[in-house]
């Protein structure tokens, strides 16, 4: 199969690792997506397993396209929806990207819908309804530079929703973010880890699961299953591995999450014991700076509030001014990883930067800065 992936922006190459390590091939990243080739068994393990993708697509065509005709002529013999679309099965039909004739996503959804309805209609003198809310087939259009590229998207929901979050604090991580994140400072679960600001404890989970590989929940129904090759046996097969793979939590090291709103806190404790995780994860509802611990060196972490979700800016200067001197003071010889949605704010932190990555958080431009704090 050819497919493509969803990333958040900045993590590409970190989902295109992840994608190699589950089976993928030929693997190309592009601003926000990764493109690859797998077979079907791999296909169905990265829906358990990838901690970074947002969604997959598997592409089932791609032809020239600038106008209303061609992309209509094109939907309709680049791919035989005949065989894999019997009417009494819904669809919707996704847009992204424009040529500089076909500029208007809705219109262009339009236009899709339209080639296949019309072509089922000649066909059966029947047609399939279109369904938003519970579709068996979403179908994704890309357009870029006069080519259109047709995908069929893998599940309904993003696999960013992990199933342990109902409870999401203030200005929540997505658990992908996170999870890419924390692949970027490598920490592999034999050091301490401590979350100043935990907020919904997003970091905390996603630290401990994607060290130990425990795959995603699998979802109640994937949009895979309506597809003409289906492999059930395969699919059952990889899922089965994946329930059945023994988690060992024995080597973790000390993890701490700290929060200082009581109901943001208990969210937290909700969330973590959701995951299943309350036995490895210690939450202590405080300022960050009355934190305890007793431990060797490790990694700190935080997502603190940046002044435009939350807090007005002024009044986040002591906050982060507090936070530079605690770590200065407490944390000498541990790393220190901040996502900065703030430069003005971050300065105040009086901290030398040792790497600076730029990623998106909510489309917020961010900064993930790693310090080594002397
Ligand atoms: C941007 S949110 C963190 C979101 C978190 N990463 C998540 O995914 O849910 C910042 C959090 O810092 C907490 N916070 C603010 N000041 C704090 C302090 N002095 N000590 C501890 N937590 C604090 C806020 O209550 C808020 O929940």
């Amino acid at each position: 199969m050819n497919v493509i992936a969803s990333a958040p922006e900045g993590l590409e190459k970190y989902l295109a690792n992840e994608i190699f390590e589950l089976g993928g091939f030929n693997i190309n990243t592009y601003k926000r997506s990764v493109s690859f080739e797998c077979d079907y068994a791999t296909f169905y393990r990265i829906h358990f397993f990838s901690r970074v993708a947002f969604r997959f697509y598997r592409e089932v065509s791609r032809f020239h396209c600038h106008d209303r005709l061609s992309l209509y002529q094109g939907v309709r013999d680049s791919f035989d929806w005949l065989k894999w679309l019997p009417s009494q099965k819904t669809f919707n039909v996704q847009v992204t990207g424009r040529t500089s004739l076909l500029s208007h996503s809705h219109f262009t959804a339009l236009e899709v819908k339209n080639s296949i309805t019309d072509l089922q209609k000649s066909a059966w003198n029947k047609r399939s309804n279109i369904s938003l809310d519970n579709p068996d087939y979403i179908i994704h259009l890309h357009l870029n530079n006069d080519q259109a590229v047709l995908s069929l998207q893998s599940s309904f929901a993003s696999l960013h929703k992990r199933g342990y979050r109902p409870a999401i604090g203030n200005a929540p991580l997505k658990e992908n973010l996170a999870s890419g994140l924390l692949k970027i400072t490598e920490w592999n679960g034999n050091k301490p880890l401590i979350d100043l600001m935990c907020g919904s404890g997003t970091f905390l989970i996603e630290a401990i699961n994607q060290v130990l590989k425990v795959p995603l929940k699998s979802q109640k129904f994937y949009l895979f299953e309506n597809w003409l090759d289906f492999k059930k046996d395969i699919f059952l097969d990889e899922k089965k591995k994946a329930i059945d793979r023994v988690i060992c939590f024995d080597k973790l090291s000390k993890i701490i999450g700290c929060e200082i709103n009581e109901n943001v806190f208990d969210q937290a404790r909700v969330n973590i014991s959701l995951a299943g995780l309350e036995n490895y994860i210690e939450l202590q509802n405080n300022d960050f700076t009355k934190i305890q611990f007793e431990s060797a060196k490790g990694l700190v972490l935080c997502n603190p509030p940046y002044g435009k979700k939350l807090g007005d800016e002024n009044q986040l200067i002591n906050l982060y001014e507090n936070m530079g001197e605690f770590l200065k003071k407490k944390f000498s010889g541990w790393e220190f990883w901040l996502l900065s949605g703030n430069p003005r704010l971050t300065r105040y932190l009086k901290m030398k930067a040792s790497l600076k990555i730029p990623v998106s958080n909510g489309g917020v431009d961010c900064r993930w800065i790693k310090y080594l704090i002397r």
